[in-house]
């Protein structure tokens, strides 16, 4: 396993337990080609799939025609304006105003362990855990460094990609598109997989056929988006949740992003993913370096569900960081659709007291706790504690609580501010704005210029006194509103480009700063509902707020698309009051728990006035979330039946590592008259084993339970649920 370089060849070989990937270097100006990507094979030269002794040929056997090869050749790193006209993935402004640029091998280094990238979130792993293999190209013309940079994970199939720009030559360039990888692949009519949506209907999934042409998928919203994820997956067409081939690619970065999928006139299909080029630019002076974001590949011979199970674990050891990573995290209680504005610290503290006696572990107070805060037009940035609402402020609501044994939690929206502000009074230049346009407004608020030092550090200040005021064991950061009218008062004409970047960028530096400074809390990032839930974010924060959908059938499918790639553990998931403040559904309460129970489960509804029967099944959810939280932060996630697909029940597995335990959440949506029972066939067990079935006492081999499958009966009622506990009895 790891990464071999054949010299004589001129092949490197980059093995996963189960794939391969491989690169050749080719012809005297050291082309740098794909070769394979695919099941793992034990051959050390597949060079013949490159075709260079087909048609157009090498240039230095056929130069006449060398654009035929530039434009067919499938190429690791493709550059721009050299006679390769699919998507590139590089390209420049010179000294002189040009835009090509032309790459070839210089050299490379392979070493135990992984880089990290500077400012930016990646996936870790040490020399136990990864092999790095760095190839070191060029642009003579240009003098410009470009640092190919792949990681292969040992024990999973992930490689992960990135790339170091360095100008090595006397003047400024600009950097016009750099995006993180490519893969060139002959095509076999794959679909393409991707996870779209809105606000409340996030990541839903979408397959589609790959055809002639470009399809894109990007954000130029400054987030990554609820529209559309940076995650592209690239599959046989026949391919299912068991069997087939697929390749996923999913950007670790927060803001505007491509993921793009063409098939060019050779039938060759080039898969792209990276910063959207559209605004962007990047100045580098002599000397300086730019660095990519990372790509993440994975890939499955063994379906859908296993990508994503090799994400889930990838992310749960390799991305996610912090005091919470391996821990059960608090069950809270969020206040947002309890009290919305209206709230003082009477009412929080009888909330607190009621989800205290009921096993709740943590009260988090939601928008609205300072500065004139009383409605969502105003006070964004004005990070004082509202005396006036909550007397005693936090030090005496972070006592009180703690009295009741409960931790408490608080949420801030750092990246914005209010027009009708006392931040923005003093310092209206703070706001991204173009000198001379209004800029346009989202919930009565302007985004912060956080690429500016001093921006930062003056919000950083503010809130990380309100932290210091008192106990606050958990910050909930919030960002509602995109990006627009870029502009920044601190760079010049010719840097107003790299705003975006720069801000994601500064972002990323200042929750680096909050977790560095207080390493025991607890983080959970938002976008309005899940408008930023992708892997740079993790890399902060061990959970990120799943949905502002909270209605549990609506969620089945929010948490299906997220859970396509993000583990459990991360999603963000309440128990809310019906009628649904989403869409007026009812739920039973049971059922609301059995949906949550699959992400960080909590509570957010006003506990002092739900109906008395709801109340009284707290403490067994709470007794729930205790008994199976372990497993289903940890456990193999297999899908068995999706809502989003049938339209009638959802049925989601989790299995233990050791393939001991397992857990089964059956969520029947629509009740039919006249069915017998539904027969389900169980997945990832022990053929062999003998488990025994908590709730019916049946007891059946693995082989049994997903080969035959266990009955479940039709309920009585729409939007019931069940949970089926399996446990191995030998
Ligand atoms: C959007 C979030 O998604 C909600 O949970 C809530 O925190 C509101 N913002 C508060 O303004």
């Amino acid at each position: 396993m790891g990464i071999s370089y054949h010299e004589n060849k001129r092949i490197f070989k980059l093995d996963t337990p189960k794939s391969t990937y491989m690169i050749g270097i080719v012809d005297e100006e050291n082309f740098i080609g794909h070769v394979y990507y695919g099941r793992r094979v034990v051959d050390e030269d597949l060079s013949y799939l490159l075709r260079t002794s087909e048609g157009a040929r090498v240039p230095s056997k056929n130069n006449r025609d060398r654009v035929s090869f530039m434009d067919s050749f499938p190429v690791e790193y493709p550059t721009h304006g050299i006679g390769d006209f699919r998507e590139t993935c590089l390209s420049v402004k010179s000294k002189l105003g040009h835009s090509a640029c032309s790459l070839s091998y210089i050299s490379h280094r392979i070493y135990p362990d992984k880089p990290k990238l500077t400012g930016l979130p990646s996936t870790f792993g040490d020399s136990e855990s990864c092999t790095t293999l760095e190839l070191i190209c060029e642009d003579k013309v240009l003098k410009l460094q470009v640092v190919l940079v792949y990681t292969v994970f040992e024990k999973l199939d992930a490689i992960t990609r990135s790339v170091r720009i360095l100008n090595a030559s006397e003047d400024c360039i600009y950097l016009t598109k750099v995006l993180s990888a490519c893969l060139d692949m002959d095509n076999r009519e794959y679909d393409m997989l991707t996870l779209y949506g809105l606000w409340s209907r996030e990541r839903m999934i979408n397959r589609r056929r790959i055809t002639d042409g470009k399809q894109l998928i990007s954000s130029l919203r400054g987030i990554s988006s609820h529209q559309e994820q940076p995650f592209m997956a690239i599959l046989d067409k026949d391919a299912n949740e068991d069997q087939g081939e697929v390749y996923g690619l999913h950007l670790v970065y927060s803001g505007n992003f491509m993921a793009q999928a063409e098939i060019s006139q050779f039938g060759l299909l080039r898969a792209t993913i990276g910063i959207n080029p559209v605004d962007f630019s990047w100045k580098l002076e002599k000397g300086e370096s730019f660095i990519s974001p990372e790509a993440v590949l994975v890939y499955s011979s063994e379906g859908i569900g296993q990508m994503t199970r090799t994400f889930h674990d990838l992310y749960r050891s390799h991305l996610i960081r912090g005091e919470y990573r391996d821990k059960k995290r608090p069950i809270l209680i969020n206040n947002w659709e309890a009290t919305y504005f209206d709230f003082n610290s009477e009412k929080l503290l009888s909330i607190a007291r009621e989800a205290s006696r009921l096993g709740i572990e943590m009260l988090v107070i939601d928008d609205g706790w300072f500065g004139a805060r009383d409605d969502d037009n105003c006070a964004l940035g004005d990070w004082v504690v509202n005396e006036a609402k909550l007397k005693g402020g936090m030090p005496y609501l972070a006592t009180e609580i703690n009295k009741l044994g409960m931790k408490l939690g608080l949420w801030f929206e750092p990246e914005m501010i209010s027009p009708d502000s006392d931040l923005y009074r003093s310092h209206p230049d703070w706001a991204i704005q173009i000198p001379g346009r209004t800029g346009a407004l989202n919930r009565n608020q302007l985004v912060l210029d956080i690429s500016r030092k001093e921006v930062r550090d003056a919000i950083y200040d503010s809130i990380s006194k309100v932290l210091h005021s008192a106990n606050i064991e958990y910050v909930k950061w919030d960002m509602n509103r995109c990006l627009t009218d870029l502009g920044s008062a601190c760079l010049e004409a010719d840097t107003q480009g790299e705003l975006y970047h720069r801000y994601v960028l500064g972002l990323y530096e200042l929750q680096e700063r909050l977790i560095s400074d207080f390493p025991q809390l607890l983080l959970e990032n938002c976008s309005s509902g899940g408008g930023r839930f992708d892997p740079g974010m993790l890399y902060y924060s061990p959970q990120i707020w799943c949905s502002d959908d909270t209605d549990a059938i609506e969620r089945l499918s929010i948490q299906e698309g997220t859970s396509l790639i993000f583990p459990l553990s991360t999603m963000g998931a309440h128990i809310a009051d019906c009628p649904s403040h989403s869409n007026g559904r009812s739920t039973p309460f049971a059922t609301r728990g059995y949906v949550a129970l699959a992400g960080t489960f909590g509570y957010e509804l006003d506990i002092t006035k739900i109906p008395e029967e709801d109340r009284q099944l707290i403490p067994e959810q709470v007794a729930m979330y205790h008994k199976y939280n372990d497993l289903v932060r940890t456990g193999d996630y297999y899908r068995i039946a999706s809502y989003q697909s049938n339209h009638e029940y959802d049925c989601i597995q989790v299995v233990a590592k050791d393939k001991k335990e397992a857990l089964v959440t059956y969520i029947q949506v629509l009740a039919r008259p006249n069915y017998r029972t539904r027969r389900i066939r169980l997945k990832g067990l022990c053929e062999d084993m003998i488990y025994r079935i908590e709730e019916t006492g049946l007891v059946l081999s693995g082989g049994a339970l997903m080969h035959a499958g266990i009955q479940i009966d039709n309920m009585w009622g729409d939007y019931l649920g069940k949970i089926i506990h399996i446990l191995a009895v030998n």
